[in-house]
């Protein structure tokens, strides 16, 4: 295991559960597995974070991320390297 890895904030509230949170869920597990990414993140269930109305949210490095979906959080990862 690594020593450091970043955190990805997915946000499992009410509403973004509504959104289809869970869903989310399983494509980020996808994601962080895929060779370039493999190691070094670790996902992270929160409770709301106050950004109901935009769910389903992610956070990565700071970086609020509305409505995600798998092609935002693939891009934000990238970004973030
Ligand atoms: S329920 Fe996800 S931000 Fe509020």
């Amino acid at each position: 295991m690594a020593l450091y890895r970043k955190f990805i904030f997915v946000c499992t509230g009410s509403d973004c559960k509504k959104n289809g949170c869970k869903g989310l869920l399983k494509e980020a597990k996808d994601v962080i597995k895929l060779d370039d990414h493999k190691g070094k993140y670790k996902l992270v269930k929160t409770k709301c974070m106050d950004f109901c109305k935009t769910g389903p949210v992610v956070v990565v490095s700071n970086e609020v991320i509305k409505k995600a979906d798998k092609m935002k959080l693939k891009m934000a990862l990238d970004a973030h390297k």
